[in-house]
Formats: structure tokens, sequence, C-alpha cells
């Protein structure tokens, strides 16, 4: 790390959340905890000024290849940067500024192969914590809980994914399978029991007022970027893909991936890539249904791919019908409609990123429906195979 590197770095553990804190504990206090703009003036100045003299040092050091994982730390830096003035709404009358900041995640974007912002992963898998403490933006309780159970919740999907793969040179008939699958549904139940504790433990205000608002889109050079959500990684997919419930052929499956990729780790971007070109287990027990389904080990084998199929769609609806239900779309009925916008992280309004995310439930759950494409008659068929 260079001392302008580390500088900014202590800066963001330190001075930037002291900062975003006292401006989320301001607009906390007001009647409208969503009315931002006109709140804590000084603040915000010290904020853009003071993160602004250290990417303008850092722009001036130019390159310094420093590998891989430094280059993501600070463009990880710079993102939590550009994300907390996106949030207190003081970088588009400040885009002078801002180009500075702009040009360095640019730079270190493109470089690295990926999204010019900060990613779900400098929060979570790739966020290195010094005497306990890892980066945030504010020191609220609500955010550390968020962060623990989303990384903890990232890591499980992670698991499920990764003992998945390993069938997969083995073939669904091989005797280890079962145990293999065991292991990934064990690790999405680990997923429901993070939910649940999250959901319990999570204040729904906190996050949603003083939590969510630094996961917006914002503007990096000409784009604007989506915002960061726990799902930028691969094991998720990776799990959707190998077991069958979603298709790659799908296009708007596909749509979703296209849109993804640069937002995940570069390790993550080609471990789905090969996801996508590989035949699923389900369609493999499909093809072996007619002449194999007396054998023993298709009986056993099977039974263990549906519990994993069955803890997919129970994690997926968990999502959808609790977390989002209870700190999106119910708060969201409260919200001033000026406030309205920019209401989601990847942008959509409110409704339309609703009925994405369901389509995306009951893909997981193989749910009957007749306007999308679910592998509901599939899974039917294979369940009705099983003899015991
Ligand atoms: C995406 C809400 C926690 C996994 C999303 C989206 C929302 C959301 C609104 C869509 C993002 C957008 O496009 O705007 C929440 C809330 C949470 C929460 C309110 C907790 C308070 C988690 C956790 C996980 C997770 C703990 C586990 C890893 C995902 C995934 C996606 C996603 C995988 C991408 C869409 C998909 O493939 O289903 N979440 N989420 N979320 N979230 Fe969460």
């Amino acid at each position: 790390m260079t001392p302008n590197v580390s500088r900014f770095d202590r800066w963001i553990r330190t001075s930037f959340v002291e900062i975003n804190t006292e401006l989320e504990t301001l607009y906390f206090a007001q009647e409208n905890k969503a009315a931002v703009t006109f709140t804590g003036a000084a603040l915000k100045q010290q904020l853009l000024a003071e993160g602004c003299a250290f990417i303008i040092d850092l722009l001036n050091e130019g390159n310094t290849d420093e590998g891989f994982e430094e280059g993501f730390n600070l463009l990880g830096n710079v993102g939590l940067y550009l994300a907390a003035c996106r949030r207190h709404e003081i970088d588009e009358a400040n885009q002078n500024i801002m180009k500075e900041a702009s040009s360095l995640a640019l730079q270190l974007g493109a470089s690295l192969g990926v999204t010019p912002r900060f990613a779900t992963s400098h929060l979570t898998t790739h966020n290195t914590a010094f005497n306990g403490r890892y980066k945030t933006f504010t020191s609220l309780e609500d955010e550390a809980i968020f962060i623990d159970y989303n990384t903890r919740g990232i890591f499980s999907y992670k698991r499920a994914a990764d003992a998945l793969l390993r069938i997969m040179p083995l073939g669904v008939s091989h005797p280890v399978a079962p145990d293999l699958f065991k292991a990934a549904k064990d690790a999405l139940y680990d997923v429901i029991a993070y939910n649940k504790t999250l959901f319990k433990k999570l204040d729904t205000d906190r996050f949603f007022y003083n939590v969510r608002p630094y996961y917006k889109p914002h503007r990096v050079g000409a784009s604007v970027y989506r915002g960061a959500n726990a799902g930028d990684f691969a094991g998720i997919n990776v799990i959707d893909l190998l077991l069958g419930l979603c298709r790659a052929e799908n296009a708007s499956y596909s749509q979703m991936l296209v849109d993804k990729f640069l937002y995940m780790m570069p390790q993550d971007q080609l471990l789905l890539r090969d996801c996508m070109r590989q035949k699923s287990m389900m369609n493999s027990f499909l093809e072996a249904l007619p002449a194999n389904s007396k054998s023993p080990w298709f009986q056993e084998n099977l039974k263990a791919f549906l519990d994993v199929c069955d803890a997919h769609g129970e994690a997926a609806a968990q999502h959808h019908d609790q977390l989002v239900g209870k700190y999106i779309s119910q708060p969201a009925v409260n919200l001033p409609e000026e406030n309205h916008s920019n209401l989601t992280a990847s942008g959509p309004p409110l409704p339309v990123l609703l009925a994405v995310l369901e389509k995306l439930r009951d893909q997981r759950m193989a749910a009957p429906r007749n306007d999308i494409e679910t592998r509901y008659k599939d899974i039917q068929l294979l369940k009705a195979a099983i003899t015991e």
C-alpha cells in the first residue's frame, strides 16, 4: 500500500464513518426521515472536501501496480466515497469535484475487470477487519447487522455452490453424489437460518432510512451504474443453473446474468461463464428416468437432489416474502411520493423490480406459472418417480 492509499484507507475507516453517522443521526431525527437535501450542509461540505483531497493525491501519484487486491481495495474506498456523496445528494451539484473520483474509479474498474463503483464484495467477502472492525459507511448497529448477515448468507450460498460443482465431474449417479447433495442442502439451510436471524434483529426504519440509501445507483463519469445488492456473486446462479431450476437459454434470466457480470469478482465471472455451458443435473435425472427409475442409485441420488431443490426454493421464498417484504415493500408504502426515486438498488420502479424478484422466486421454487418458464412439470415428474 503506498502512503497515499494508506492515508485514504485510514480516512475511510475513521472520519468518513463519523461524518456519515452524524448526518444519519440528523436525518433520522426529522419528521420526514427521507428528506436529505437541506440537512447538514457543513458536514456534507467536509465530506466532499476531505475525500476529494485524498483522491487528487492518488490521481497525481498515477498507476503504481500494487496488484489486484490492493487495486480492488482502493476501488472500494473510492466507491464508498462516491456512494456516500449520492446518498447525501451532493454529487450531481458538485460534478467538478466528483470528476476526480470518477477518473480514479474508471481507471481502477477497467484495469481490474469490474464495475467502476463499490460492489457488495467490497463490504462483505473482501472487507478486511482490523482489530475486529471492517469497513462500513456508518457506525450504526443496524448497518453492521445487515453486513454481517449478508456476508454469512453469501458464504453459505458459496458453500452450497461449491458442493454442487464437485458433483459435475462425478455425474449424478456417482455413489458419493448424495454426500455432496447433503452438503449443499445443509449450506442452504444455513442461509435460511441466517436470514431468519437477520429478519429478527434488523430494525426496519434504520435499514430503510439509514442503510439502504448507500446502495443506490450513481453516476461515474458519463454513465449511471446500478447499486450493489447481496446477490452480486456467482454462487446463487451456479446453484440455479446446475440444479436446472433456471436456464441460461432463457432470455430474461441470461439478461440478468449479463447485467451482473461486472459486479462480481473476476474469478466469479469465470465460474459463472463456465456453468452457463454445463448440462443441468435436472436434465441428467430426466434423461435417466425411464430406464433407471428402479435402480437404487437413482432413488437415493434423486431424493437427495430434490431435497436441495426444496431448500433452494425455500430460501428464495424467504428472501422475497420476508426480507424484501418487511424491509422494502412495506416501508415504501409510507414514503412521501417525492422520495420514491431510486428506491431500489437497480433503479427500476419498485413494482417492476418486485415482479422480477417474484419471477426468480417462482423459478427457484419450480412453482406452477403459465406466464413464465418454470420447471414445475419436470419436478413433479421426478417426484412421482420416487417409489418409497
Ligand atoms: C437482490 C432486498 C438480504 C440475496 C435483492 C434486491 C432487493 C433485495 C430489493 C433487488 C436489488 C435491486 O435490483 O434493486 C434484500 C433485503 C435484505 C436482503 C431487504 C435484508 C434486509 C439478502 C441476503 C442475501 C440476499 C442476506 C443472501 C445472500 C440476494 C440475491 C439477489 C438479491 C441473490 C439478486 C437477485 C436474485 O438472484 O434473487 N435483495 N435482500 N439478499 N438479494 Fe437481497
